[in-house]
């Protein structure tokens, strides 16, 4: 439905983007992660025609947008970053205007128009003026224009920033229910987010891909991966952790203490949670286990690994 190929922008000296390539399917919810500054919201600007790109091609279902942009942007809703407004007009008003340069009047845009307004909840403030909406009201307002029409592709720059945890939820579960038919990217800087509703997630660091992979692919990259984690008192928790880090089958063992417990993260030398060592260990040592688990792997870990710059980490 989207691709691609070798997408560049430059800014003077500047590679806001820098050779990125990548195809989206149907059903897909891509997610975009990436540091400040690292080229997300310029590659949506790209992939929306709001932009040229210095290098490279994108076509929308078949489609060259350099040759066709309007045929391209009809499939699009696009929530831009920080959601830009009329102030002066109401949220009905608003969304008026859009339906009708979205060509949507009469009885298809009042259909349109109600179920947006309930999808996001935007009811109780439909008549008050844009700029006096709080920050999450005027996201919700964003995301409403972007999916007034029914659009086959959603290009959703930050969409779930400034809400609060309940409308999260609300729009987390609408962008997992529209993702059927549709091609979803999202950018975020909410990990947990890309792993509650995106299939798929490409990092970008410095106007390039570092990865690219659903979300557990991503999580086996991670130095918890298969790490066995173990909960229990504080007390002798240290000559275990010590007794551990000695075994071949384990590559280091981490500590995090909460008041009266202590985990140990044993990490595992090879691709297999070193279950066997650790009973072993376990059963010498006495130590009680109030829990056990194995990581899965952590989603934050990879992207620090990957995002960080060597002078940052200095
Ligand atoms: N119009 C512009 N002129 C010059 N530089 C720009 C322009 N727009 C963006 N940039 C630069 O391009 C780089 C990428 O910016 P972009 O907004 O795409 O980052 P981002 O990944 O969306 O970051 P954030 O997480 O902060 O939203 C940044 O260094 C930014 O300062
Ligand atoms: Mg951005």
């Amino acid at each position: 439905m989207i691709k691609a190929e070798n997408l560049s922008k430059h800014y003077g000296a500047l590679k806001a983007v820098d050779g990125i390539s990548f195809a989206v399917k149907k059903g897909e919810v891509l997610g975009f992660l990436g540091p400040n500054g690292a080229g997300k919201t310029t590659t949506m600007k790209l992939l929306t025609g709001f932009l040229a790109p210095t290098t490279g091609k994108i076509t929308i279902d078949g489609n060259d947008i350099s040759e066709n942009l309007k045929k391209a942007q009809k499939k699009i809703g696009y929530l831009p970053e920080g959601a830009p407004l009329y102030e002066e007009m109401t949220p009905r008003g608003f969304l008026k205007f859009i339906g009708a340069a979205r060509g949507l009047e009469g009885r298809a845009f009042l259909k349109a128009f109600d179920q947006v307004v309930k999808n996001v909840g935007l009811e109780s403030v439909l008549d008050q003026r844009v700029e006096t909406l709080s920050k999450g009201y005027r996201s919700r307002l964003g995301l409403a224009q972007a999916l007034l029409h029914d659009p086959e592709i959603l290009i959703l720059d930050e969409p779930t920033d400034g809400l609060d945890p309940n409308q999260k939820h609300k729009i987390r579960g609408l962008i997992q229910s529209l993702s059927k038919n549709k091609v979803i990217i999202i950018s975020t800087h909410n990990l947990e987010e890309v792993e509650s509703i995106c299939s798929r997630a490409i990092i970008i660091h410095q106007g390039k891909i570092v990865a690219d992979g659903t979300p557990h692919e991503l999580k086996t990259k991670s130095r918890y991966y298969n790490a066995v984690l173990i909960r229990g008192p504080v007390s002798g928790h240290k000559k275990l952790a010590a007794a551990l880090e000695k075994l071949a089958a384990i590559s280091g063992v981490e500590v995090t203490r909460e008041g009266q417990s202590a985990t140990l993260a044993v990490l595992a030398a090879g691709n297999k949670p070193p279950v066997g060592e650790i009973q072993k260990q376990l059963a010498k040592s006495r130590w009680p286990v109030e829990e056990i688990s194995v990581d899965p792997g952590r989603l934050e870990d990879v992207f620090r690994t990957l995002t960080t710059t060597a002078e940052e980490a200095a």
